[in-house]
């Protein structure tokens, strides 16, 4: 039997990226998956489709992180098709840069939004539906606790609430044995970081090993806390960002 056999995980974000890597590794441990997306429809039809190659059930819904009763939504969706939802990963993100005189209320909340209310309602939501056993991990990332440059008002900001939202979880939801964790990502090279980007060369320069990290890296080690070997792991923060932050 399969680490996940039998299991269901929602996956917010989950048409590229992190998120579709965590979304294969899941289902190559046995589960079934649902994810959602904003805007990239073929490439969530993607992940599907490489995950019903697996042999596991899988179901991309739209639903913008922008809109809470469509994440509340898309989540009793997923539990009315899969049957269940076992594992929740609060992982669609933006990035964005403006300092303190350039940013605009507007874009606070809309990251604030994004990252922190999306959660909250996924979270809210999917752990109505949780047994013993559940599993809530969030992608943060390692500027939420070390700002390194100028221009991440909102994107730090909205990690480090994270961390609030995260041992807040796993203080309420303890007593039924689910579990709350945040991973931090650093530099991984993905559509919204590229390894050959602009600002590539001075993220490297922080890094202890210095090259940035793949989607599959932060994928095993949320796999990792998602089974059986997760169940006293809560409450924690996980920095996976090739010694950037040290
Ligand atoms: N890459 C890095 O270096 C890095 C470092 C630290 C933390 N992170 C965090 O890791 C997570 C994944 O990032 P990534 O690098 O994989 O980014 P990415 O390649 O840009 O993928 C972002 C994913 O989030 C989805 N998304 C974006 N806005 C959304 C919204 N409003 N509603 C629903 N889904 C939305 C996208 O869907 P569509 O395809 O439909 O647009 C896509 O699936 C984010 O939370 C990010 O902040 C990334």
């Amino acid at each position: 039997m399969s680490r996940l056999e039998n299991k269901v995980a929602f996956i917010t974000g989950g048409s590229r990226g992190m998120g579709a890597a965590i979304a294969l590794k899941l289902a190559e441990d046995g589960a079934d998956i649902a994810i959602t997306y904003t805007s990239a429809a073929s490439k969530a039809d993607d992940t599907v489709k490489a995950i019903e190659k697996l042999g596991r059930r899988a179901i991309a819904i739209k639903a913008d992180n922008l809109d809470p009763t469509a994440v509340e939504n898309a989540v009793n969706e997923a539990h009315a098709k899969l049957g269940h939802i076992d594992i929740l990963v609060n992982n669609a993100g933006v990035y964005t840069m403006d300092t303190v005189d350039e940013l605009e209320l507007a874009e606070f909340d809309r990251v604030m939004s994004i990252h922190v209310r999306a959660s909250f309602v996924a979270s809210k939501a999917a752990a109505a539906h949780m047994g013993v056993g559940g599993r809530i991990i969030s992608i943060g990332s390692n500027l939420a606790e070390i700002v390194p440059s100028a221009g991440l008002l909102a994107y730090s900001t909205s990690k480090a609430a994270l961390i609030g939202l995260t041992k807040a979880l796993a203080r309420d939801l303890g007593p039924r044995e689910i579990t709350a964790n945040i991973v931090h990502p650093g530099s991984t090279d993905t559509d919204m970081n590229p390894a050959n980007g602009d600002h590539a060369e001075g993220q490297r320069a922080r890094m202890a090993i210095p090259k940035f990290g793949e989607a599959k890296d932060i994928a095993g080690l949320v796999a990792f806390l998602a089974g059986e070997e997760g169940r006293f792991i809560t409450g924690s923060s996980f920095v996976i960002d090739g010694g950037a932050n040290i």
